[in-house]
């Protein structure tokens, strides 16, 4: 997949991205990810990028120009349209199901906005997805595009090598993950689930089962309504949790 980010802040991007697993499969060319300095299209002598609000206001606007030159030059380099992502807290909010969707995409363009905004008449000319990654306010869309970026990535085939498989992922079928342990046997008291040493994989994947649906509806009921989950272990849930309830 190609990534271009469109940022007043490459460095940034590349130094986030640059390590770990996702540094691994740019460099391996699984993943091509180029940061985009939208002042390097400014048209303005003095490499103006942003300019007072018309109908007054605090902050400053990101211009359009810059960032449709910007956009036009990787757009040239490219087949076809690509969908352009566009980093705001007004957007949809990012998940699992959306990460899985854009991994499909032969490339993909983001837009980092800063300061108060960005002038409307770009984002309507260039922008096919409005995305949030939740209902808070950062000073700016790089770390957003980052974190878009990096569950994207792994979810492209190759990414993440063999012992680091996203099959039993929280959220990979709507459950949250079940509890990991690792050695010694016994940490500072606390001793792990004996059935994980019992050496029966049935009964471990019984019981990670039941740690996920138990996991999920104390942490994240919300999620309970669209994972696949069968009748019996609704049921399920509903006895451990009434049984909580008696406590
Ligand atoms: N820009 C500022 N805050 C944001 C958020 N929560 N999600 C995406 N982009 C943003």
């Amino acid at each position: 997949m190609d990534c271009y980010v469109m940022t007043l802040f490459p460095d940034m991007i590349r130094s986030g991205l640059g390590t770990s697993i996702i540094g691994r499969a740019i460099e391996d060319g699984r993943i091509y990810l180029e940061a985009v300095n939208i002042r390097d299209y400014t048209a303005s002598k003095h490499g103006k990028t942003d300019d007072y609000p018309y109908g007054g206001g605090a902050g400053m606007v990101m211009q359009a120009q810059p960032i449709y030159d910007c956009y036009q030059a990787i757009r040239k380099r490219l087949a076809d349209a690509p969908r352009v992502v566009y980093l705001t807290p007004q957007g949809q909010v990012f998940n699992q199901e959306m990460a899985r969707e854009l991994a499909v995409e032969k490339s993909l363009v983001f837009l980092c906005g800063h300061y108060e905004g960005v002038d409307e008449r770009v984002l309507d000319e260039i922008v096919t997805d409005h995305v949030s990654i939740g209902d808070f306010v950062l000073t700016g869309g790089e770390l957003p595009a980052m974190c878009m970026i990096d569950a994207i990535s792994r979810m492209i085939p190759g990414v993440l090598h063999n012992d680091e498989s996203a099959e039993g992922d929280s959220l990979s079928d709507g459950l949250l993950e079940y509890p990991q342990y690792s050695r010694p046997e016994v940490w500072n008291g606390r001793q792990v689930p004996p059935i994980l040493l019992s050496g029966d994989h049935a009964k471990v994947d019984a019981w990670r089962r039941e740690q996920s649906l138990i996991r999920t509806a104390e942490r994240r009921p919300d999620l309970l309504e669209k994972a696949a989950v069968s009748p019996k272990e609704r049921e399920f849930i509903r006895n451990y949790l009434a049984k909580r309830r008696e406590v």
